[in-house]
């Protein structure tokens, strides 16, 4: 497996602690099927900004260091992005990696209490760069989790979206689990990431388990799309399967729909 998500990195976010912690991150991934791992440390305008050359330069180090203890995982450069209106500059200035640093896909975080009203205009600024958004964890957003409509939106317009497998294995509730399924249901998905900040616990490597629930939530096919096929697609630079998403029912079409 691929994941595409993950903050391994020691490098001053709230993932791995230190380089000790990274190294059984890395161990961990590789014990639970994962041959990839993209390190997206946090992005945060003005309060934590690491540099992309840093990025890059540290997953070469903990690579070679991986290699040297016989662990078979290979560290890929990335960032998790917190949405903000500068995006566009940052990147035009060089301050931003995406995935791969292959110019392709940024991965985007939002803030989890709202929905910034600067939100479309960022994601249609990315896309007229060549960069397409992939927005981590909506299902985590409290606008997101009770109203998926503007994700709706977004996808049609091009978004592409990460739901956490956590959130499917019900660590961040059973709002954000009901959600997080209903979303894939939709067709709103297009890749499960670990977001795994520890080697343990709860936020530690999770996608082997997140696989036997999502072949039993919706199919095989759809799983390894999901988990395998897409996540491979961003390393290879190639496309993402896509499905025509269906626009989901909210509280108020539920209620007509009765
Ligand atoms: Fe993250």
């Amino acid at each position: 497996m691929i994941d595409i998500h993950a903050h391994i990195l020691y490098c001053g976010d709230d993932g791995a602690a230190s380089s000790e912690e990274t190294l059984k991150m890395g161990e961990e991934f590789a014990k639970t099927g994962v041959t990839h791992v993209f390190a997206t440390p946090h992005f945060i305008r003005g309060t934590l900004e690491i540099a992309p050359e840093r990025i890059i330069a540290l997953t070469e180090e903990y690579n070679c260091l991986l290699k040297s203890q016989n662990i078979n995982l290979t560290i890929l450069p990335g960032m998790e992005v917190e949405i903000c209106h500068e995006i566009p500059g940052l990147y035009k200035e060089g301050k931003l990696l995406t995935l791969n640093n292959m110019g392709k896909h940024l991965l985007i975080e939002l803030p989890f209490h709202f929905l910034p009203p600067f939100t479309d205009q960022v994601l249609y600024e990315l896309k007229l760069l060549g960069i397409t958004p992939i927005l981590a964890h909506p299902e985590r957003n409290h606008v997101l989790c009770h109203n998926p409509e503007p994700l709706w939106e977004m996808v049609h317009k091009g978004v592409l979206v990460q739901v956490n497998g956590g959130s499917l294995l019900g660590f961040f509730g059973s709002r954000v689990k009901k959600r997080a399924l209903s979303l894939i249901k939709s067709n709103l998905v297009h890749f499960i990431a670990g977001d795994a900040h520890r080697a343990y616990g709860e936020r530690g490597p999770c996608l082997h388990l997140v696989h036997p629930i999502l072949i039993k939530a919706v199919g095989e096919e759809k799983a390894e799309v999901l988990l395998k096929y897409n996540p491979k697609a961003i390393l290879e630079g190639k496309n993402v399967l896509k499905w025509e998403p269906k626009q989901p029912k909210t509280g108020l079409a539920r209620f007509f729909h009765r």
